[in-house]
């Protein structure tokens, strides 16, 4: 669900369903900048609240540095020690945080505090996961794409394989904005939304493109130019873990599936990874993924998100 509020925020793909191609030719600019170490501290004094309620390597890390090489700061708050975690309510913390910081970047357990922390702040709030979506993690797919194919998306077919959970919201709505052929292969029990089917499905439409969801791995991955899979057991979901271990048995991406894609497809992977269920060491560790480039762009992605929400 997109952004209620009509200040700039990022709580869904679908906010920036006008900006996201114009952002990768940015994120390259940023990118390039910082492997030549040329500076662009465009954000001197201006400062960014990060709130975690879940664990984070690569959305914190990445969050922190973009903001030191804008030039401006970042703040790590975690609830269990905040006033948050003790009942004051997410509309005051809104209120308050709006008076020291510039934007807040808002890791959740749910889509609704998301919109509430968006609702009652009068600065930009960006999503960096909730239950349903992860849109700062889907610009630096997307754009780990847009370089590899060199800024073509027309006729390539991305394949997801898994769970039909808050990175499969975003990434079949964001392929789809971008013209992707998309297909989701997902076991009949975890099937995409219906809402996140058709929203994407018309803009595939207008893009000329296609959305396809499945339920046999295999079909999904023949002739596809990239294999995207994420956790079985998302943050959150700990409770249903035996029954989702049982139900995602023959979705894993390995040697076998990546055969079934062209010749020149490789694997994705949002991270963390767990390795020998949803991915094989073999492929992870093999020379036919793009799973770290994904994780280092998120650093380049991520500014110019900030820089989008900022300005
Ligand atoms: N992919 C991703 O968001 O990683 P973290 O949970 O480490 O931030
Ligand atoms: N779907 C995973 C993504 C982790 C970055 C989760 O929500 O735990």
């Amino acid at each position: 669900m997109p952004s209620p509020s009509p200040k700039r925020d990022v709580v869904s793909i679908l906010d920036l369903a006008n900006d996201l191609e114009r952002l990768f030719p940015r994120i390259r600019e940023l990118k390039d900048q910082r492997h030549q170490r040329v500076p662009h501290r465009r954000f001197e004094g201006r400062a960014l609240a990060m709130i975690f309620e879940k664990p984070s390597t690569r959305t914190r890390s990445s969050f922190e540095l973009a903001m030191t090489d804008l030039g401006g700061h970042a703040v790590y708050l975690s609830p269990k020690e905040m006033q948050l975690g003790r009942g004051e309510t997410i509309a005051d913390t809104a209120r308050v945080l709006s008076r020291y910081y510039d934007a807040i970047m808002y890791r959740a357990f749910r889509h609704e505090d998301m919109l509430a922390l968006a609702k009652w702040s009068s600065i930009p709030v960006i999503n960096g996961l909730d239950d349903v979506e992860h849109p700062c993690q889907v610009v630096a797919d997307l754009f780990t794409l847009w370089e590899r194919w060199g800024g073509r998306f027309k006729g390539r077919q991305l394949t997801y394989i898994g769970d039909a959970n808050n990175v499969l919201n975003s990434l079949m709505l964001g392929a789809a904005m971008v013209g992707l052929n998309f297909v989701a292969a997902t076991p009949p029990a975890y099937k995409p939304k219906p809402w996140v089917v058709k929203r994407a499905e018309s803009f595939a439409l207008a893009k000329g493109s296609t959305v396809r969801t499945v339920t046999s791995p295999e079909d999904g991955a023949t002739g596809a130019d990239a294999l995207y899979t994420d956790v079985w057991v998302s943050m959150g979901d700990e409770a249903e873990e035996k029954q989702r271990l049982a139900a995602f048995k023959g979705f894993q991406l390995n040697a076998a599936l990546l055969a079934r894609a062209k010749p020149d497809a490789f694997a994705m992977h949002d991270l963390p990874a767990h390795r020998g269920l949803e991915i094989t060491d073999e492929v992870m560790d093999g020379n036919k993924q793009v799973i770290w480039d994904q994780a280092e762009n998120r650093l380049h992605a991520q500014k110019a998100i900030l820089e989008l929400v900022l300005s």
